[in-house]
């Protein structure tokens, strides 16, 4: 089997993080949601990956180069626009036919990977197998409707759902595939849409398998989407020895320090990440909460977070929760007087005041 990974896309509603960064690229737990992907994967045993990407394939490209860190050997794929899943699919014929695949989307995480669902589909032998998982705003995604365990109607992002069953991005295919995505047309909004492809085989006598994701799963594109994402992976860390923390801090629970990053006088209630470099100062760092790289948390107390790399929050009153915070950012007070608020923020940026 070969492995199809979706990482173009414009990630609008992770925006001001998304000017400056791939969405694919936002870590969770202080790594990179695309790199769970790629893992899960690998462990599926598949190492040949194609890559589609689109305006940021410079960056996805630097960050997985050839896939030798992973034990795989990515093929970049370039889409011209976002023109939809199944034209990404299409797009990959060369890399894909004669070859059964998984499709994964780059934003998507899946408890306990992949590996068993692989498994499952070889086993069955359909043409395809789909995720499912039941949500509670089956609205924004493709939704499914079963008559006991077949699947009849797939339907892309409807407003009156007629089911709670969400597809999961990860979709598995064989050859059948090419005929479905040639034979669709664009959908209302313009794109190739994978379900309508999938809609396709059913409506022509193929197998579709539906398989009911029962751990979680997360599509990653809204920050209170990336929180849940981090706590959930957090949560499932175990804590590791603990460097340079002095005689005056207090480490409770999973909390992983990397390497040389220094606790001063503070406590770090986990689950939590402290990234490699960082300094912890006089600082409370509470549950859920990933700090990057080489940051300084300075006097103040932030829970719930996720901060990326060489970002300063030094002196803050209050809490600071519920935060997604990007890199190199600088959130400190200003001068005695006058006593202002003093911002310089990028566009599409949200601050909450006490
Ligand atoms: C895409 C698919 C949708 C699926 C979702 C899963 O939506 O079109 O059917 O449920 O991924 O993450 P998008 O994220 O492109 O809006």
């Amino acid at each position: 089997m070969k492995g199809l990974i979706l990482s173009g896309g414009r990630g609008t509603r992770l925006r001001p993080l998304t000017y400056t960064r791939a969405k694919q690229l936002v870590p969770v737990a202080n790594k990179p949601v695309l790199f769970y992907g790629v893992e899960a994967i690998v462990a599926a045993g598949i190492r040949e990956i194609g890559v589609v990407v689109g305006d940021t394939r410079e960056e996805i490209q630097a960050a997985l180069g050839d896939g030798a860190r992973f034990g795989a050997k990515i093929t970049y794929i370039e889409q011209d626009a976002p023109r939809g899943l199944a034209h990404a699919v299409l797009i990959s014929e060369g890399f894909l036919r004669g070859s059964p695949f998984v499709m994964y989307l780059g934003d998507n995480l899946i408890a306990d990977g992949i590996s068993s669902l692989v498994d499952e589909y070889r086993r069955i032998g359909c043409n395809s197998q789909i995720l499912l998982a039941k949500v509670p705003n089956p609205e924004q995604f493709g939704v499914a409707e079963l008559d006991g365990d077949r699947v009849f109607r797939l339907t892309e992002k409807p407003k009156n759902p007629r089911s709670d069953l969400a597809l999961v991005g990860v979709y598995m295919f064989d050859d059948t595939i090419w005929e479905a995505v040639k034979a669709i047309r664009p959908s209302a909004r313009d794109e190739l849409e994978i379900t309508d492809a999938i809609q396709w085989l059913i409506d022509h006598g193929k197998t579709v398998h539906p398989h009911l994701v029962s751990g979680w799963w997360k599509d990653t594109g809204k920050i209170e989407d990336m929180l849940e994402a981090n706590r959930i992976i957090l949560d499932t860390f175990s804590p590791n020895g603990l460097a340079a923390v002095d005689s005056g801090c207090r480490v409770e629970g999973k909390v992983v320090v990397e390497e040389g990053a220094k606790l001063v006088r503070s406590i770090v209630r986990g689950p939590a990440i402290i990234g490699a470099g960082s300094e912890i100062r006089d600082a409370f760092v509470g549950p859920y909460t990933a700090i990057g790289p080489d940051c300084l948390i300075d006097r103040c107390e932030i829970e719930n977070s996720i901060i990326l790399r060489g970002s300063q929050v030094v002196s803050i009153p209050g809490r600071i929760a519920d935060s997604l915070i990007g890199t190199n950012v600088r959130i400190h007070p200003g001068a005695e007087r006058p006593r202002v608020h003093r911002f310089l923020i990028g566009d599409n940026s949200e601050i909450g005041i006490v």
